[in-house]
């Protein structure tokens, strides 16, 4: 049993221990929202301790590990603050509004010698990996083409998270991110990227994103806050194609189309949010400084590479550091 400090009692929060909890892996022993009623309401529903005093949630120590499921103009300051405190972090995607702040996090969590690792919970995944896998054998030889798309329409409403430039919200660090790690986790980083977006009130209600590989490789990566999209990953080479169906940043199946013909369905028997903290409380448990499904260097590449497509789109964003 892992015991979890959750930062956070919004909608990913009550998601994912609501999955873990039926696992019977994890317990959430402690709760905190700036609102003390939101922190308590959620807390009594799991048996946990709540906190508005953010110092005084650091000092609970039953907590083995922190979970952070705020809007991403809050990962920073908190996951920072874990770190100072040797506490091992997990931390919602997208992992900061930066490749600055992200790097920074990174070098803090080495110099306290502490864990933390980014929630992109695709890449915890057995699908996720299984399609790598099909990648790194050559299933479907030379890649030609990727499309993916993650779209997802009123997600904001009425939600200032996801509107808002205050909260890093727009299409991009919401939606977008997974399209593109999963572009870069099968790839490797681009020779070049092209970005174009719908801006609105400071934020991308679109993004348009292509990665263009020497090799010729295209991949072709969608997100919209406003718009209906298949949700799905299509990957065509010389000799075959797969899919992953919807939704592809979290899906259970994907299919090889090749010299031979696969159903892959992961046999996990609990829900992809309660693999995915599983794989991290081990890691934790085994006095892992990094996850070995998440490495540093991927969390920081796509963070590079967010950075050049907030260049191309004219997207820029505040740290929150206030408490
Ligand atoms: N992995 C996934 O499938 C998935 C799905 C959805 C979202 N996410 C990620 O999860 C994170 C949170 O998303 P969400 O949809 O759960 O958000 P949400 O429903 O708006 O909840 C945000 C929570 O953060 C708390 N909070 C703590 N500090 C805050 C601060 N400084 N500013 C604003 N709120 C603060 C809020 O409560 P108080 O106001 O009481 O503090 C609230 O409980 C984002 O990073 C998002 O990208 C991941």
């Amino acid at each position: 049993m892992f015991n979890w400090g959750f930062i956070g009692s919004g909608t990913i929060c009550h998601n994912t221990s609501r999955q873990m909890m039926k696992s019977g892996n994890h317990k959430v022993v402690a709760v905190y929202s700036r609102t003390f009623s939101r922190a308590k309401k959620f807390a009594d529903s799991l048996g946990a301790k709540a906190y508005d005093n953010i110092e005084d949630f650091f000092k609970d120590e039953n907590i083995q590990g922190i979970y952070i499921g705020t809007p991403h103009s809050s990962h920073y300051k908190y996951a920072k603050m874990a770190l100072e405190r040797g506490i091992p972090v997990l931390c919602e995607k997208a992992f900061t509004l930066s490749f600055e702040s992200s790097l920074k996090l990174i070098e803090l969590a080495k110099q306290h010698n502490t864990y933390i690792c980014e929630a992109m919970w695709t890449w915890f995944s057995p699908s996720s990996l299984m399609v790598k896998n099909w990648i790194n054998t050559n299933a479907i030889g030379k890649p030609l083409k990727m499309k993916s798309n993650f779209c997802v329409p009123n997600i904001g409403r009425p939600r200032e998270r996801v509107i808002s430039a205050r909260y890093g919200g727009g299409s991009l660090l919401d939606l977008g991110v997974y399209p593109i790690a999963y572009a870069y986790n099968l790839f490797g980083y681009p020779d070049k990227i092209e970005a174009t977006a719908r801006m609105k009130n400071g934020v991308d209600l679109d993004c348009k994103v292509k990665f263009i590989y020497n090799s010729g490789l295209e991949c072709e990566l969608y997100s919209a806050i406003d718009r209906l999209g298949t949700c799905t990953t299509t990957i065509i080479g010389e000799e075959g194609r797969i899919k992953v169906p919807a939704p592809m940043h979290c899906s259970r199946h994907a299919k090889l189309r090749a010299h031979n013909r696969v159903n892959y369905r992961d046999q996990y028997p609990y829900g992809l949010y309660d693999n995915e903290f599983t794989i991290v409380a081990s890691e934790i448990e085994q006095e892992k400084k990094e996850s070995s499904y998440v490495p540093f260097k991927s969390t920081l590449d796509i963070m590079m590479i967010i950075e050049e497509i907030k260049k191309q789109i004219g997207l820029s964003y505040d740290e929150d550091n206030t408490l």
